[in-house]
């Protein structure tokens, strides 16, 4: 079977961002910059790259910066033009090499399904990925692109599985999963996927008490759904925290037959991956980035070296 190849991306940004105030007080977290541009930007770049060409925010009433991020700025461009910035230019323009970024508005906060089913009418009968800006994927890591390549073999749904200690388990999605053979399944060829990187899952319950995690694996910010995921979140009833969860939703995709779109399979995530959305793991991803950035590596290690530490 020939899957629809995905060419959308839906990025949940309407949260408040409690976790980093008061930095987030007058700022959206995915305007925060990570070294020289905001995170969001990491975002675009990853799902262009995995050759996605349309991206939809779901944002919210706080979070017009992000719209402006991916516009046009003719004063500042022109300024920058007559002084010769070039580079500076370049990298105000880079945005029109991206995915066509379009935003639509949750309206009322009620969780993370909630958002992605905002989705619906622009995503329309298509399959679709979603990327939570919280998770910044290193960028050369090709987590998406083998999600993607999944889906189009198998079909469904695909999900990230990150590996994580049963403490940490319970402030995510917890699975349980059984492994797939890649030549047996016809992803043998797929470049990048190793022998232990794919599973399906069979069961997945969102944020557990630490007595019923379920794996080690946890499923994190980066999704392929097939479209028989929104008359799921139509009907969903609020789960855990009240709020309309995503895992809630896929969890009842792995019961319903291929034919109509179900089954989910994880793709584990092998690059380093960084929680900006929390102080320790957005400044653990300024130094990661920090240091291999070609300008200010360098001498950003040399500085950390004299530090003595
Ligand atoms: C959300 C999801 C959760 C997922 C996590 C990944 O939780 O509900 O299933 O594991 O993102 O970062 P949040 O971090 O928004 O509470």
């Amino acid at each position: 079977m020939v899957q629809k190849s995905v060419t959308h991306g839906v990025v949940p940004a309407a949260g408040r961002g409690t976790r980093f105030l008061p930095a987030t007080k007058a700022i959206p977290k995915e305007m925060l910059p990570v070294v020289d541009r905001p995170a969001i930007e990491y975002v675009a770049q990853e799902a262009t790259d995995a050759g996605l060409t349309d991206l939809l925010i779901i944002s919210s009433s706080t979070k017009h910066a992000i719209d402006d991020h991916f516009d046009a700025v003719p004063d500042l461009e022109d300024a920058l033009a007559t002084s010769g910035k070039t580079e500076l230019l370049e990298a105000i323009n880079h945005y029109q090499s991206l995915a066509r970024i379009h935003s639509v508005r949750q309206g009322h906060p009620k969780g993370l399904g909630h958002a992605v089913y905002q989705a619906r009418q622009h995503v329309g009968d298509q399959p679709f990925a979603v990327l939570l800006p919280d998770d910044l994927m290193h960028p050369e890591d090709p987590l998406l692109r083998k999600m993607l390549e999944v889906r189009e073999r198998l079909g469904g749904s695909v999900v990230a599985l990150l590996e994580v200690t049963p403490e940490q388990a319970t402030a995510y999605g917890s699975a349980d999963v059984t492994p797939v053979a890649l030549d047996k399944a016809g992803l043998g060829d797929i470049e990048g996927l190793g022998e232990d990187d794919v599973y399906r899952l069979n069961r997945v319950v969102e944020k557990p008490p630490i007595d019923q995690v379920l794996s080690k694996y946890a499923t994190v910010g980066r999704y392929v759904f097939d479209p028989a995921i929104f008359p799921i979140l139509e009907t969903l009833e609020p789960g855990r925290g009240g709020e309309i969860q995503l895992t809630d939703a896929f969890a009842k995709l792995i019961d319903v037959p291929a034919e109509e779109g179900g089954g989910v399979h994880g793709v584990v995530v092998r690059g380093r991956r960084f929680d900006t959305g929390d102080k320790l793991g957005y400044l653990q991803a300024l130094v990661t980035l920090g240091l291999e950035h070609p300008t200010f590596g360098p001498e950003l290690r040399q500085y950390i070296e004299q530090m003595g530490l």
